[in-house]
């Protein structure tokens, strides 16, 4: 049932570029993204006021980047809510606005709950969703599934990839309907989204190095992962990984964040994940990176193949290929899931089941 893998994480890891071609091809047509939802024309995407993202979780997680790419793409107002917050938050919510409800399992109480409060304001809602036929995904007016297959370990690895990708066909549909992107910038995107599945393969194939990266790490107490605008969001999910199934202390943190607080808790050898893979920003994470490293961190560096890394930031630097700047947290993820995962191994953790966590949280 493991197909060989010693642990249900690592085939679902592995499975990622096959979950990337189906939840990806199917929605591309004369190359360009399609949503398949009759009632969300381009019209109506023209109209939208806000998008809300809701989620819990790694869900949550994936809708900041779903907000990030919104924004930057389609220049529409993006917001990102925790639905156990939402659901009580008596959220601003106006008829022009669409909720995004995000759920692997379609089962979450909280979100649940979030999508029950949008629709009953007279708000339309879009749910993500990867299990067919689900509480959320009866309960929404439009689905887009996700179609990564089973999900069986707990934390949650290739569902967030392709929550990712509806995301993002949602972001650049919604940006060529608003004329935001040109037809033919819209293709590229097109063209590149579903050329991740092979993009992230070579990520897949470094598992040794980051099995050995993690074993120089197997004994960290507390750390922290820092990044901006995208990476940020990828810092979130690759310290939630981490702690879930390692049992590692771990926040993520907005680069420059760092120096209202959290700085105080950098000290010798306290090892910071630095996320670097922006250029917009490359410059101020990677001076972000040093501030942390003449207070004694080990600095892990995630950045591209050919940024320049100055003398002294980085105790170790890990080279993704080059891909567009707003794809590129597809490429990133796979080695953050790997680094939790070959650390949670190498402190003999239960990978599948980690302490206290349920697959589905049906319980508020
Ligand atoms: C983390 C994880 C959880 C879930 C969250 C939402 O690896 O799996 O944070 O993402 O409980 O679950 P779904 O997506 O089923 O609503």
């Amino acid at each position: 049932e493991k197909g060989g893998y010693p642990h249900f994480m690592l085939k679902e890891i592995n499975e990622e570029p096959a979950a990337i071609t189906a939840t990806v091809s199917p929605r591309v047509e004369n190359s360009l993204p399609e949503l398949r939802i009759p009632e969300l024309t381009d019209e109506k995407l023209r109209s939208i006021g806000t998008v809300h993202l809701v989620g819990c979780g790694t869900a949550m997680h994936a809708g900041m980047v779903g907000k990030t790419a919104i924004e930057a793409l389609a220049r529409v107002p993006a917001e990102v809510d925790i639905a156990s917050e939402f659901r009580y938050r008596d959220p601003i919510l106006k008829p022009e606005d669409l909720v995004i409800i995000i759920s692997q399992s379609g089962e979450t109480s909280d979100t649940l709950a979030a999508l029950k409060l949008a629709k009953s304001r007279g708000v339309p809602v879009l749910a993500i969703v990867n299990v067919v036929g689900s509480s959320i995904a009866r309960a929404a007016d439009y689905v887009m599934y996700t179609y990564a297959g089973p999900e069986i370990a707990v934390a949650s690895t290739k569902a967030y990839m392709v929550q990712l990708c509806v995301l993002y066909l949602f972001a650049l549909r919604l940006a060529y309907a608003r004329g935001q992107l040109t037809e033919e910038k819209t293709k590229y995107y097109t063209a590149q989204l579903l050329h991740a599945s092979e993009v992230i393969k070579p990520r897949l194939a470094d598992c040794e190095q980051i099995k050995y990266l993690a074993s120089r790490y197997v004994n960290t107490q507390s750390c922290f992962f820092i990044g901006r605008g995208f990476d940020y969001a990828l810092s979130l999910e690759g310290s939630l990984k981490l702690k879930e199934i390692s049992y590692v202390h771990s926040d993520a943190y907005a680069a420059g964040e760092l120096k209202h607080g959290t700085i105080s808790l950098i000290t010798d050898g306290v090892p910071v994940i630095a996320l670097a893979t922006q250029k917009n920003v490359y410059e101020k994470t990677i001076s972000n990176a040093k501030e942390t490293r003449s207070r004694g961190a080990r600095v892990l560096l995630f950045t591209t193949k050919d940024a320049e890394v100055p003398e002294g930031v980085a105790t170790e630097v890990i080279r993704l290929d080059e891909y567009d700047d707003i794809l590129m947290p597809l490429q990133l993820i796979v080695p953050l899931q790997l680094f939790a995962y070959y650390m949670a191994v190498l402190r003999g953790c239960d990978v599948d089941k980690p302490r206290n966590l349920a697959k589905s949280v049906t319980v508020e």
